[in-house]
């Protein structure tokens, strides 16, 4: 079908279509681009970090595991004295602050190499610009954080030995770099939103911290699904069967980085592996919660077809998957 407009010249469907893809895409663009200018944080003017309030307390009570986190619902979480409980639970948000300053390296590292190689009038410069400026924001408002726990916290070894190999993929496979990018923003999004919704009384800084990412977040997350949506159906067959192999693993090594404590953790805190199986192992809460977590991401594949009957096995054996709107 076509449509016939008043000079005669007639305009295909998919010409139509196609226009209006595109002013949709710069209107998205425009519009992350305005609210990255009128809702945006500083991570020192932000953050009261000197008010005795937000002081951290690595006994603190109030950093301690909730009772239905998957690690501190076991009985060998309970049985700690309470400054333990606190400090694992601190450590473990710490750990994952950590984590993000290493994910958030990569990621604007990425970014930087991506808009480098766009045209100079491309429209996503500025929009990336504001991202990669959030981003840094965020890093330096984690690093501090960090710090003031006053614990020891080590960064984690598997982005420092995939780190260049992910960056390169910003340039030769964009698609799969923005799958990345949501592997890891998708699942510290969910936990940092199930955290401010339980009624639970949260420290002010964690709390103060995970509100800052949430806002911005949301203008990355729904940037990267636009991105995919609008480019893997033009992908040649070669590399959608590499975005359908290597995507289940990112999310799977993604989702286990940010959701499980490192080994380190492990380690300092002598957690004995049976505690870990019942905590993350299969049928577990930890894997309902990494589930859960990559929900979003998971009904983006559905729709991009980079997840379909063929694939879903693989899924299920990494422990991913979900039935469709689960
Ligand atoms: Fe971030
Ligand atoms: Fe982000």
């Amino acid at each position: 079908m076509s449509v016939t407009i008043a000079l005669g010249m007639e305009i295909p469907d998919e010409e139509r279509a196609d226009a209006a893809e595109e002013q949709s895409y710069l209107r998205l663009l425009a519009r992350l681009s305005h609210q990255s200018v009128v809702k945006h944080f500083d991570a020192y003017a932000d953050v009261p970090w000197d008010d005795p309030a937000f002081a951290i307390d690595p006994s603190d009570p109030r950093v301690e595991l909730a009772a239905d986190h998957p690690l501190g619902a076991t009985a060998w979480y309970r049985a700690q004295p309470q400054p333990i409980r606190a400090r694992i639970g601190l450590h473990l948000a710490a750990s994952f602050m950590r984590i993000g300053v290493s994910f958030e390296s990569v990621l604007k590292r990425g970014l930087l190499d991506y808009a480098a190689q766009l045209p100079d009038d491309a429209p996503e410069f500025r929009y990336l610009y504001h991202e990669i400026i959030e981003e840094a924001q965020h890093s330096l408002m984690f690093h501090e954080a960090v710090s003031r726990s006053g614990l020891d916290v080590r960064p984690p070894r598997i982005l420092g030995k995939t780190q260049h190999r992910v960056i390169g993929f910003a340039r030769r496979f964009p698609e799969l770099f923005f799958m990345f990018v949501l592997s890891g923003e998708d699942p510290i999004d969910w936990f940092q939103r199930r955290e401010l919704q339980s009624p639970r009384t949260h420290h002010p800084l964690l709390e103060r911290i995970s509100r800052i990412h949430i806002t911005e977040e949301a203008r990355h997350m729904a940037f990267a699904r636009h991105y995919l949506r609008r480019h893997v159906p033009r992908l040649r067959a070669l590399k959608r069967f590499r975005l359908c192999a290597g995507t289940p693993v990112i999310l799977k090594v993604a989702s286990r980085l940010m959701m499980r404590p490192s080994s380190h953790i492990v380690k300092t805190y002598g957690i004995p592996r049976t505690v870990l199986e019942e905590a993350y192992g299969r049928g577990s809460e930890g894997q309902r919660w990494v589930q859960a977590a990559l929900r979003k991401t998971r009904e983006l594949c559905w729709d991009l077809g980079i997840l379909d009957e063929r694939w879903m096995p693989y899924w299920k054996a990494l422990g991913i998957w979900a039935p469709r709107g689960a």
